[in-house]
């Protein structure tokens, strides 16, 4: 008989409304235009996520997973004694299944805490977890991962996991904060696992946000989607066009939609109402890469020193394990 999985609510329905509407009010009502990307992840936009860890120019999800491969065992056996495995931005739960299973032969672990702003994508993947580790008691909480911090259990020694790059969307000043919550979350001996993309030829990263399908196009413009079902506004989607650059100052990857007209739009919910100039670009996503040597030296400063890291042999990404 499996153990009782649960799920727990704590960001609703009306919080991500709320959170929304302040968001794009911020972002739009300036003159330099930017959104945050955790708006692309509505039903659609996780499809077309899944679809571009798929792609043959998307190289960090099929990377991070031969990592983890490669380092699983080795971490449930030698590097990790913890009973609590919690990973923030869980979504599909794919590549954990490679720790738990390690973790579930090898390890110590009793729960697991996958944490996601989808509460369908949650439920999924609570639903297979259960069924496939019946030991394993599964925990999942609805929210997203920075105010997630908040809600975190403490059953045991925790391991706080942050996989897929997903650090990345962070500026050097959120991701500041972010390693000093968990900071003060974690206990003396507790860790983190993070998989960061690296700093590589930008003729590898680029088309890997840009490729040739435009299926990392149609993600983008997915946020106007997103806009228009949410706060009933009216872009045309097929009107901004998908930019993707490499910024080597700030060592990250820009997303941009690009009006390819001038163009009014207006945001019924918000009373809002827009002006884009042809060629005006409004930003959408950042994704930083690290060089390992930096990535180390930021933990540190944090008070997480790194334990151990592994990376593939084109080091275009690291799987990191640090501690408190
Ligand atoms: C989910 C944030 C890790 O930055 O690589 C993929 C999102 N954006 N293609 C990334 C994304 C465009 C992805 N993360």
């Amino acid at each position: 008989m499996p153990m009782e999985a649960t799920i727990d609510i704590r960001i609703t329905e009306a919080d991500l409304a709320e959170a929304l509407r302040t968001d794009v009010m911020t972002g739009l009502s300036g003159p330099r235009k930017w959104l945050p990307p955790k708006w692309f992840y509505d039903a659609r936009g996780s499809k077309l996520f899944e679809a571009i860890t798929d792609l043959p120019e998307y190289y960090p999800t099929r990377t991070e997973r031969a990592l983890l491969h490669a380092c699983a065992q080795e971490i449930a056996v030698g590097a990790s004694d913890a009973t609590e495995l919690i990973e923030l931005g869980s979504g599909s739960s794919e590549k954990t299944g490679l720790l738990l299973r390690s973790f579930s032969a090898h390890g110590s672990l009793r729960s697991y805490v996958p944490l996601d702003v989808s509460e369908s994508a949650l439920r999924d993947a609570v639903g297979w977890i259960n069924a496939e580790f019946p030991r394993i008691e599964v925990h999942g909480l609805v929210s997203d991962f920075t105010n997630g911090l908040d809600w975190l259990p403490r059953r045991g020694r925790r391991i706080v996991a942050l996989l897929g790059g997903t650090l990345g969307n962070l500026v050097p000043a959120e991701r500041a904060e972010f390693f000093g919550r968990l900071h003060n979350v974690l206990e003396p001996g507790e860790q983190l696992l993070l998989g960061v993309g690296l700093v590589t030829d930008p003729a590898v990263m680029v088309p890997a946000y840009d490729d040739a399908a435009g299926v990392t196009a149609e993600f983008n413009r997915n946020i106007l989607h997103v806009l228009n079902n949410r706060l009933g506004a009216n872009f045309e989607p097929s009107r901004f066009a998908h930019v993707a650059v490499w910024d080597p100052g700030n060592r990250w990857i820009e997303m941009r939609l690009e009006a390819t007209a001038d163009m009014t739009v207006t945001v019924a919910d918000l009373d809002l109402m827009l002006e884009f100039a042809a060629g005006e670009q409004m930003r959408t996503e950042i994704s930083a890469k690290f060089r390992l040597a930096d990535f180390h030296a930021e933990l540190a400063a944090a008070g997480l020193p790194a334990q151990r890291s592994w990376t593939d042999p084109a080091e275009r990404f690291a799987v990191v394990l640090a501690g408190r």
